[in-house]
């Protein structure tokens, strides 16, 4: 069995080694993406499930990158539509590249990935992966219709977060856990973790979206409240106001001006947003970690929750 902790190495290493495309440009692209970083959340997620489920992490590294594909995919598009300049610490492929590359590349990529997973796995893994790209974009579809509504209920908030993220992380654990052989129970078990894991864990984004630096983020600060997305924190210190600041918010959101997000930040906090988050983040914590039960005890498990834990810090 493979430590938790090699296994971001070995997903580094696998896509130093592995990942070319036909396309020059996209291959480009895709690589600086890769070569920038980020956390390896999701290929983790999908290796560790594999092991809990009685498989060996390394028979399953190229469904690991393909899921970590599809997030980095999602993720040029989605600076794309969030008219974001920077991820993973360096300029973002829509500033680079441009929108309308950014935009080919994403569905080029997203098709290469397809392509590689129907050849290599059988039903129901690209089934499940298929639905999960049609989950994300309902989420990010739900988001946009909600932007610059100060009235979106926590639960759309939360329904958002489900689909645009927790559906990736569940589909992570779900086919991490069919390719490691698990039983039905254990298979449904990873998919419910991946879920509650995967809104957790937007939750903790968007809390250090209002919380956290440019520098540390290696994205935007406060990007969610320049592009007038409603997220938890606000929702949460809306809830607990007189009507003052709401009207600030009303303000902010009809014509933004950066001088206003500190005082708004500040606000947030004041109003309890950022408490009420941290509550919400430890419900969901909680839940995906009750869903791991039918998993049997074992370091692959114990690396699933390490990682559910890390999401209160
Ligand atoms: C960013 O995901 C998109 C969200 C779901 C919030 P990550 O925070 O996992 O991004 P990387 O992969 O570490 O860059
Ligand atoms: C997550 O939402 C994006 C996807 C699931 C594609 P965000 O828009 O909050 O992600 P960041 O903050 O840009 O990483
Ligand atoms: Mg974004
Ligand atoms: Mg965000």
């Amino acid at each position: 069995m493979t430590a938790s902790r090699d296994l971001h190495d070995v997903v580094e290493e696998f896509f130093r080694g592995s990942f070319s495309t036909e396309n020059p440009l996209i291959t480009e692209a895709v690589r600086r993406m890769l070569a920038a970083g980020g956390k390896r959340l999701r290929p983790r997620i999908t290796l560790l499930a594999a092991e809990a489920c009685g498989g060996d992490a390394l028979d399953h590294l190229h469904l690991a990158a393909y899921i970590e594909l599809i997030h980095v995919a999602t993720l040029i598009h989605d600076d794309v539509v969030d008219n974001a300049q920077l991820r993973r610490g360096v300029n973002s492929t829509a500033l680079d590249y441009g929108n309308r590359i950014s935009v080919l590349a994403g569905d080029y990529l997203f098709a290469w990935i397809f392509d590689n997973v129907t050849r290599r796995y059988p039903a129901p893994i690209p089934n499940i992966l298929s639905a999960t790209l049609a989950d994300i974009c309902n989420g990010e579809v739900l988001q946009l219709t909600a932007l610059g509504n100060l009235d979106l209920p926590a639960e759309t908030y939360t329904e958002i977060a489900r689909k645009k993220t927790g559906s990736l992380f569940a589909a992570a654990a779900q086919c991490g856990a069919i390719v490691g052989g698990g039983s039905s129970s254990q298979i449904a078990a990873l998919h419910g973790f991946g879920e509650a894991f995967g809104v957790a864990f937007q939750m903790k984004d968007d809390l250090l979206d209002v919380t956290a630096d440019e520098r540390s983020l290696g994205k935007p600060a406060a990007n969610d409240l320049s592009e007038r997305k409603t997220t938890l924190p606000l929702i949460a210190a809306l809830a607990q106001d007189g009507g003052g600041f709401r009207a600030r918010v009303r303000r902010f959101y009809d014509s933004p001006s950066n001088a206003a997000i500190p005082e708004i930040l500040a606000e947030i906090d004041r109003a309890g947003g950022v408490a009420a988050t941290r509550v919400q983040i430890a419900r969901f914590v909680e839940r995906a970690k009750a869903a791991l039960e039918p998993v049997a005890p074992g370091a692959a498990k114990n690396g699933l929750i390490e990682l559910t834990d890390a999401l209160r810090a």
